[in-house]
């Protein structure tokens, strides 16, 4: 394979840019050409240039958020129509594979170019920790470590103040930053989508916790889990205990990549590239057992992501 492009999509996650930089300088290396392709599957379909990748394209970037290819959600990529058109465009230039950094929707788009001849790699690249196969996704380390520090920091004033502290953080449909975060911050209550919950039994948690006089509670709720303002409110209500709301919200996207992210991102760059040199489209990189290895794409796509509920487990035991 001589000609590939890469694009990022979906929601950004820190450490996109190390594995551009890695994928890029890896196909150089091997002799390859790499266009960048802006915002994602609309850089595919609408006429944005497309940008031969340089060694000195990716320079300075290693340690910085966000994503130089810019990104976008596209759900008009969903049509047929429209991926046989980018698919299309894809061929005319001669190129015959890509790297897709991204979340599930992203490899939804990868699959069908894949099924459509385009061998494509998708690279797990989201905060979220979603995707099947893969012990940890770009993104995940740093936007973990973030939520500590601000978990650390509401901590100093809520003890202060003698307060509860109910903190949102991302998570849609799953609840691994709030339990990776939850458990390592030390958090007195975890809500997560993925376990009902009584607000009735955390209430009479708290009271107890104040009784054998703790100074002060942190709630850590994903937000598929509920409304960390409803959350608060009740709280409230239910105990009189004085209690704050803190959402971190994008916050969590941002920031420069942990050293594990890079180490990560560098990694799965690399290894998208020589899945593409074999021919070896329609995989993912996942990372298990500290090496990398392929995962199928569909599989990624279909198994679902299990969420550990012995981790939730040690969680609970832990913040009694
Ligand atoms: O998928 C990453 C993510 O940050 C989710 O955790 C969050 O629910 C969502 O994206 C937010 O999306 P947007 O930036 O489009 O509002």
């Amino acid at each position: 394979m001589r000609k590939i492009a890469i694009l990022t999509s979906g929601g950004d996650a820190p450490g996109m840019n190390a594995a551009i930089r890695a994928a890029v300088r890896k196909a150089i290396y091997c002799g390859m050409e790499i266009y960048g392709i802006e915002r994602g599957f609309a850089g595919l379909i609408n006429p944005s240039p497309w940008r031969k990748m340089e060694l000195s394209s990716v320079a300075g970037i290693i340690h910085r958020g966000g994503t130089i290819l810019h990104t976008a959600r596209a759900p008009e990529f969903m049509e047929k129509a429209v991926q046989e058109k980018a698919a299309a465009r894809l061929r005319e230039r001669g190129i015959e594979g890509i790297v897709v950094i991204g979340g599930d929707g992203s490899f939804r788009g990868a699959q069908a170019l894949d099924v459509l001849g385009i061998k494509a790699v998708g690279i797990p690249g989201t905060i979220d920790n979603d995707i099947y196969g893969t012990d940890s996704t770009i993104g995940f380390d740093t936007a973990v470590n973030t939520v500590l520090d601000a978990l650390n920091r509401l901590r100093d004033t809520a003890t202060s103040h003698g307060r509860v502290f109910v903190v949102e953080v991302m998570g849609r449909h799953n609840g691994f930053i709030a339990l990776a975060a939850g458990l390592a911050g030390g958090a007195e209550v975890i809500l997560v989508p993925e376990i009902e919950f009584d607000l009735d039994q955390i209430c009479r948690r708290l009271v107890k916790g104040v009784r054998r006089q703790k100074t002060h509670s942190i709630i850590l709720v994903a937000e598929g889990a509920a409304s960390a303002f409803c959350v608060g409110a009740q709280i409230e209500q239910k105990t009189g205990l004085e209690t704050r709301v803190t959402v971190l919200g994008h916050i969590q996207r941002g920031g420069s990549p942990s050293a594990a992210d890079r180490l990560l991102a560098s990694r799965m760059g690399a290894a998208a590239v020589d899945l593409l040199r074999e021919g070896r489209g329609g995989m993912i990189t996942a990372a298990k057992g500290g090496a990398i290895h392929p995962v199928p794409l569909l599989e990624a796509l279909t198994a679902g992501r299990a969420f550990p509920a012995d981790l939730y487990e040690l969680a609970l035991i832990l913040s009694m």
